[in-house]
């Protein structure tokens, strides 16, 4: 799948940010929320009940091999009728293991009798902190001809942003300290996307930096948090940068001069959002996909389908 910002526009449905008042004879709406953690993340419960969620039945420390029984508790508990008022929500802090859940949760639906509930996944915030960074460039460059570089690309935000500008047609540089890995993950997106124009940059050096971020028009800062990607000499003197994104809430910033509540704040000539500048569509989208769960019992929203919707955000 390649997609334009304006198809997006057509084919998803109309979401609300909060789950609409149901008449007295439809069911209560109920989420599930498993977390690959011990504890079930206590974010992920404040936004289910601030979607509107009516009852949260929260689980820890899930992984595969106690994914069934919690499907099937899902599935075979209300009428295929009401089954849209059950849905499944992954977190926790481990990307890799949400994937996996998801997965397995994905294998003991049975849709062919109407026997399936609707699936999230967002495992560390990754899917809606990465759509919230990707709608945020697309409000100022055609991201189908930006040229971008993605510093902690091997990350799981990293990843997600990639592939969504990749998506839309962009070259798209990936920044790794160790090139292989880079290289791993531009494979991944081809393997995704066809005809992505990917490739990986070598980021490990203070030389690399002017390399990487030469002819780059939009740079996003996935890094590890706490962890300073791009100097301010770097990029005071990129001259085609346009839009810088950091994702890294925790001081010192990834990228050197933007400040974490910058939110289209112009420096220097270029454009410049923060973590907490991107926080306010990350959390818009959160809640407007945690009430998209409840339009029908067949959805699975992973990082495509939440920027679908964070794209349908006003
Ligand atoms: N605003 C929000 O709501 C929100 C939500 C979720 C996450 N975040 C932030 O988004 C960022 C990315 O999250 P993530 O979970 O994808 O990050 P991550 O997995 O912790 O790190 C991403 C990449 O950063 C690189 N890295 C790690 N340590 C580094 C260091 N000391 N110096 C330079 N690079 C280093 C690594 O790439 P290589 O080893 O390949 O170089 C790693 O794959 C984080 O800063 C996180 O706090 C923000």
């Amino acid at each position: 799948m390649k997609f334009a910002s304006s198809e997006l526009r057509l084919f998803i449905p109309h979401s609300e940010l909060r789950i609409p008042h149901s008449p007295m004879s439809e069911k209560l709406t109920i989420l599930v929320q498993l977390d690959t953690d011990p504890l079930p993340s206590v974010f992920d419960r404040v936004v289910a009940v601030d979607a509107g969620v009516q009852h949260l039945f929260s689980y820890g420390g899930v992984t595969p091999a106690a994914v069934m029984p919690l499907v099937h508790g899902c599935i075979f508990t209300r009428g295929s009728k009401d089954l849209s008022r059950t849905a499944v929500f992954i977190g926790g802090s481990d990307v890799a293991a949400g994937e996996a859940v998801l997965a397995e949760a994905k294998k003991h639906m049975i849709p062919q009798y109407g026997m399936s509930v609707s699936l999230m996944l967002d495992s560390n915030g990754a899917n809606t902190t990465a759509a919230a960074a990707v709608r945020a460039a697309g409000r100022h460059l055609d991201l189908g001809q930006a040229r971008t570089l993605v510093l902690g690309g091997t990350g799981p935000v990293g990843q997600r942003v990639a592939r969504l500008l990749a998506r839309h047609g962009g070259h798209v540089r990936i920044g790794s300290r160790q090139r292989d890995r880079a290289e791993m993950v531009c494979a991944a997106i081809r393997a995704q996307v066809p005809n992505a124009q990917v490739e990986a940059a070598s980021v490990g050096s203070s030389a690399d930096g002017p390399r990487a971020l030469d002819g780059r028009t939009l740079v996003v800062a996935a890094g590890a948090a706490g962890a300073v990607l791009l100097p301010k000499k770097v990029h005071e003197t990129a001259p085609d940068l346009r839009v810088a994104i950091d994702l890294n809430a925790v001081p010192p910033a990834g990228i050197e001069g933007v400040e974490v509540v910058d939110r289209g704040r112009e420096r220097g000539g270029v454009i410049c959002y923060g973590a907490i500048g991107v926080g306010d569509t990350k959390m818009k989208a959160h809640k407007a996909a945690i009430a998209q769960l409840f339009q029908t019992n067949t959805a699975t929203l992973d990082i495509e389908e939440i920027y679908a919707i964070a794209l349908r955000l006003p």
